[in-house]
């Protein structure tokens, strides 16, 4: 899809169809509903005041308008109460609205963001509506044969803008929002893929492609260099395994020489089966999912370096099969990790924290100014926060509440769980300097603790994805399946922090 944003008059612009919106309770239409109304012979008025049009949240009314003005269509945009709107829903307008043109097979859609007195920027709320008509028009049909799964695609989009000293604004916003959703549909390309055809050296080819063409720097390790490195817990989660582990670095330097960067590491998954300690074969399909951190970090610093940020980042994906084979780790084994701590499993389902250990021993070799992990790392923590928000638990308060601010700038909703040091115990191992799982209760804070362990000094946050990685039914924005969660959060972390440090010193 063709983004652009042009100036002009709604009432003359041609073509197929025209979004406008109209607010709940609002008894007459205002914005650009109100002017293509006055061109239309009161149509939109007598709508609205006999019940027809009602601005319902996310409701598309479709209205012919016969001649009367060039457009061929208006589709009405349901946008609710007025002092209930946020840029949050305006992303759920647009998707709804984007995708109800689509099945109408209309290549072409056009749209207004004026609808009346509203106060949010022009710019934040192009980037809002480019965003949720992207995101929310995602399809992954690469395994689908016929064409009817594939038909129907909007081929442009155009922001239409009376006012031609906002066109700047809205373009820089439409232009963020159209780097950083095509860094979603990447990372949920990646996720969707089943995991046949998404190995560890398959996720390692597909990060040096993406990094090839964002300018990025890549290095991928083989198993025999993790061996010199002593990467005992991620290569005895690999042991299981016919296909080879992975440990992906992918390099963004667009800061100074000297500046220490953000390290970004993403569980990388890419099966889990649960090995000897095998999960029920019930949803096990959806572990596929299980490198959904490690695709949201690639695809995160992708998106900095489209946006040429002014910062360096440093992108870490420990990749690997957790498989049940003749050679798998088993229950009680020990494992040295590179760090020198050894571990028992208790669990060879409790892998994404062993993996995640080495690779964050391996960060520390960064200098980083900070670390974020992103991990599918416990069903705990759909436990305790359901499908649609993000564990949170770190060592540093900015860190966590600059994650915090991106989380409500994006919608990518985060929940800060406790560190809480009297539950390390629950981490203590008879013959090891700690075990892999803690109780059942309180999964998702032992996992955050026992990461910590080999988080360094540097100051650290951690993210579950569990709930919100692969969604079970859509979202206004976000189709059902991989939904590329933690980019939008990463991107507009790296974004805030690349602006707080531009900031010149008085
Ligand atoms: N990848 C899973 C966590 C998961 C579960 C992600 C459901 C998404 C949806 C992880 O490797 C795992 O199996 N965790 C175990 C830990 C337990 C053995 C301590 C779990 O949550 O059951
Ligand atoms: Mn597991
Ligand atoms: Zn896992």
């Amino acid at each position: 899809m063709n983004i652009t944003v042009t100036s002009g008059s709604f009432a003359e612009f041609p073509g197929e169809v025209l979004i406008a919106g109209h607010f709940q309770d609002n008894t007459a239409p205002e914005g650009a509903a109100r002017l293509l109304d006055e061109h239309c012979g009161g149509m939109i008025s007598e709508l609205i005041q006999r019940g027809d049009v009602t601005g319902k949240l996310y409701s598309c009314s479709v209205i012919y308008t016969r001649g009367m003005i060039p457009v061929r269509r208006i589709l009405i945009a349901g946008l609710g109460k007025k002092d209930e709107f946020t840029l949050e829903k305006l992303r759920g307008v647009f998707s709804k609205a984007a995708r109800e043109i689509r099945d109408l097979n209309i290549p072409l859609a056009a749209a207004s963001l004026d609808f009346g007195g509203m106060g949010f920027p022009r710019g934040d709320m192009a980037h809002a509506a480019v965003e949720g008509a992207l995101l929310g028009l995602y399809r992954f049909t690469p395994y689908k044969t016929g064409e009817e799964d594939k038909k129907g695609e909007i081929t442009e989009f155009i922001i239409v803008e009376n006012r031609s000293e906002s066109l700047e604004e809205i373009r820089n916003g439409a232009r963020t929002a159209e780097i950083i959703s095509r860094a979603v549909y990447c990372a949920r390309d990646l996720v969707s893929t089943p995991s046949n055809d998404m190995t560890p050296s398959i996720l390692a080819e597909r990060a040096a492609a993406i990094a090839a063409e964002a300018g990025l720097g890549c290095d991928v390790m083989d198993e025999a260099a993790m061996e010199k490195l002593g990467m005992r817990a991620l290569l005895g989660v690999a042991r299981g395994s016919a296909e080879e582990a992975r440990l992906i670095i992918l390099e963004y330097r667009g800061g100074g020489e000297n500046d220490r960067p953000v390290v970004l590491v993403g569980k990388g998954i890419t099966f889990d089966s649960g090995g000897i300690s095998i999960k029920p074969a019930d949803r096990m399909d959806e572990m596929k999912s299980d490198m959904a951190g490690g695709a949201a970090v690639i695809a995160t610093i992708k998106a900095a370096a489209d946006l040429k940020l002014p910062l360096n980042v440093t992108a870490i994906v420990p990749a690997t099969e957790n498989l049940p084979g003749g050679r798998a780790y088993k229950p009680g084994d020990v494992l040295k990790t590179m760090s020198g701590q050894t571990v028992e499993v208790k669990n060879t389902d409790a892998e994404g924290r062993l993996i995640l250990a080495d690779a964050l021993t391996f960060a520390q070799r960064y200098n980083p100014a900070a670390i974020i992990d992103i991990a599918t790392l416990t069903g705990a923590c759909v436990i305790a926060l359901g499908d649609y928000i993000a564990g949170l638990m770190g060592t540093d308060e900015d860190l966590k509440t600059s994650i915090s601010a991106a989380s409500d700038a994006t919608g990518e909703t985060v929940w800060e769980l406790p560190l809480w040091h009297d539950y390390e115990e629950l981490l203590k191992s008879d013959v090891a300097d700690m075990k892999n799982v803690g109780t059942r209760a309180g999964g998702t804070i032992t996992a955050g603790l026992f990461l910590k362990k080999f988080a360094g000094d540097s100051p650290w946050a951690h993210l579950d994805i569990a709930g919100p990685a692969l969604l079970s039914k859509d979202r206004p924005y976000i189709p059902k399946g991989a939904s590329g969660v933690g980019v939008r959060l990463l991107t507009q972390f790296l974004m805030d922090r690349s602006r707080a440090s531009h900031v010149p010193h008085p």
